[in-house]
């Protein structure tokens, strides 16, 4: 075992839900795939590989996990069209989730392995990637720490998982958001770029007073002076000053999304301009004030993109463009839905099908 796949377990369900499902109306990650992979990581090796019926888990209540968060997700998507399933870009997931896993002291997954894996748990729930240009399969790899003991110390054991979910938008609506000056979602040296559990745990708080004052999201800033636009926690931020795409540089602090990675590349092939860098708080709202501000948005795996209509801040509402004037966002997203069904060139090699 370790690395190779070929001694997998497969046990297919006997009670199939997917005739339960109404892909037409499909709420996000509440709607669970017929099967789900399992593997183990126990005397310092990768094993127990299985597929089986999508399923409750049993622990004891001691382990690690639970207790101290060592704890990491990714999230991807899946695709259909004619007969053929799409991933985008899962090589770079796969790549973020060892980078995560050595930030949080747990151990490497090769890349062979968890590509096997993968591939052939959509080969068996194909059925459920949706076809339609607006639904997927969100796929949803994760790792936790497996050992029983109360003390702290990296686990020595740990269980991987991948479930699937089919998925229409995560946000239904273009978005309400509030520039945090409070909290933090992430310090400097912490575990901002890293996709640990804890990170969105520490989130719901002041998402929750934000949701209270009518928002659905926060933009988070800098910890240190809540200076500079940082991510907004379920996605990243980007804007577009004067024709330019405008996205806060990775720092450490900010997830680095496959999303908007990718983004940056098919806008910049298109000749328009893209800084990374730095953005403040002030320098928004003043173009927001002084009618350069063109479009707001957010980039992530479950969100794609997902457009903003206001930005709060200090109790002052901001009204944006309308949605349709904007010409980038817009684009993007069609080319996207387009290149992840394999309807336009894939010049970067980012789509695997099968
Ligand atoms: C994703 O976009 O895949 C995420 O992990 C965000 C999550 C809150 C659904």
């Amino acid at each position: 075992m370790g690395t190779d796949i070929s001694s997998i377990k497969i046990t297919k369900t006997e009670n199939s839900k997917i005739n339960q499902v109404d892909f037409d109306n499909i709420p996000f990650g509440k709607v669970f795939a017929d099967h789900m992979f399992v593997m183990d990581y126990e005397d310092g090796e990768w094993k127990n590989f299985e597929i089986k019926p999508f399923q409750d888990l049993t622990f004891s209540p001691a382990i690690s996990s639970l207790h101290y968060g060592q704890s990491i997700f990714e999230g991807m998507k899946a695709y259909r069209k004619n007969g053929k399933t799409y991933t985008f870009r899962a090589k770079d997931n796969f790549e973020r989730l060892n980078k995560s896993a050595e930030r949080m002291c747990m151990p490497h997954i090769p890349n062979q392995l968890v590509k096997d894996a993968l591939e052939q748990l959509l080969t068996i729930d194909k059925e459920w990637i949706p076809e339609n240009e607006t639904n997927s399969l969100y796929v949803r790899p994760f790792m936790f720490a497996t050992d029983e003991y109360v003390g702290i110390r990296p686990s020595s054991t740990y269980k991987f998982i991948i479930f699937c979910c089919p998925v229409g938008n995560y946000y239904t609506e273009p978005l309400r958001v509030k520039i945090e000056s409070h909290y933090t979602r992430a310090a400097n040296g912490g575990v901002g770029e890293a996709k640990a559990a804890g990170n969105y745990a520490a989130s719901l708080y002041p998402a929750k007073l934000a949701n209270e004052q009518g928002y659905h999201q926060l933009l988070w800033t800098d910890s240190n002076e809540h200076k500079y636009i940082e991510e907004s926690g379920t996605m990243n931020v980007m804007f577009v000053i004067d024709g330019k795409l405008i996205t806060p540089s990775l720092s450490g602090t900010i997830l680095p999304g496959i999303t908007r990675k990718s983004v940056i590349e098919i806008v910049k092939s298109w000749g328009i301009e893209v800084e990374e860098r730095k953005i403040e708080v002030t320098e928004v709202l003043e173009a927001i004030k002084n009618g350069t501000l063109e479009e707001a948005f957010g980039a992530g795996t479950a969100a794609t993109i997902a457009q903003i209509q206001t930005i709060g801040h200090n109790g002052t509402d901001y009204e944006l463009p309308s949605i349709p004037e904007r010409k980038i966002s817009n684009r993007v997203l069609k080319f996207l839905n387009e290149l992840k069904r394999g309807q336009e060139e894939d010049k970067w090699g980012w789509i695997e099908t099968f």
